[in-house]
């Protein structure tokens, strides 16, 4: 059983859609052990809440430095010491201690096909706009581990969405929510627990259902 934390700060469709595929078996052999906010007005707690999975806020601004909050949220995943921690929207720098403590082991969900728009400052709409403002006609989204940089691990899988001339950002972030993130995230999470996932050199391979 792959026991995973996901760390969340908003909305938390993604987390939906990991626990709908959990609970309809698509992602088989996998529970959710923590869900963890940085946010306590996060939705995606009361999601947790109504599917009664565990959950809690850590929140950097109850701590009075910024190093403190990072040892109590290492110190809560080390105590929990999940199989796989989830990265869904975690609007929150993972401090590097924990990348470490977790290498290969910490997965997030980006909304475009790496490497194109991403790395610092590419986060939420602003994603959704630039790839609107240099005219590219499919855009889409991956799910990579987590290393020390930002958006530069090892990719896991890819999805690309056809962009619309009418897009706006906000109606391109939407499709690409539901085309490509709700699939995809669901889908690495299910071939992580069934052990198909190497990376070898700094690149994932999948090992492919043959059935
Ligand atoms: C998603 O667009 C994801 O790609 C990004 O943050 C957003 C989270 O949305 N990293 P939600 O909280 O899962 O609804």
């Amino acid at each position: 059983m792959l026991r995973i934390a996901v760390l969340v700060s908003g909305g938390g469709t993604n987390l939906q859609a990991v626990i709908d595929r959990i609970e309809d078996g698509t992602i088989r052999n996998t529970e959710i052990a923590m869900v963890i906010s940085n946010n306590k007005n996060a939705k995606a707690l009361e999601r947790a809440e109504k599917h009664n999975i565990p959950s809690c806020c850590i929140s950097p601004k109850d701590f009075e430095s910024r190093e403190v909050f990072n040892k109590t949220l290492l110190r809560t995943l080390t105590d929990l010491n999940p199989d796989l921690i989830v990265l869904a929207g975690f609007m929150v720098v993972i401090p590097p201690e924990m990348i470490r403590a977790f290498k290969n082991r910490i997965i997030n969900i980006h909304p475009s096909l790496i490497p194109s728009f991403c790395g610092t400052g590419y986060y939420g709409l602003r994603v959704h706009e630039a790839a609107l403002a240099r005219g590219v006609k499919i855009s889409g989204a991956t799910v990579h581990f987590v290393d020390e940089g930002t958006d530069t691990g090892p990719i896991i899988l890819q999805k690309a969405v056809k962009v619309k001339p009418t897009d706006t950002p906000e109606v391109l972030q939407r499709r690409i929510m539901e085309e490509a993130e709700w699939q995809i995230m669901p889908k690495a999470i299910d071939l992580i627990a069934a052990g198909k996932v190497k990376v070898v050199d700094g690149v994932a391979f999948i090992e492919e259902e043959t059935a």
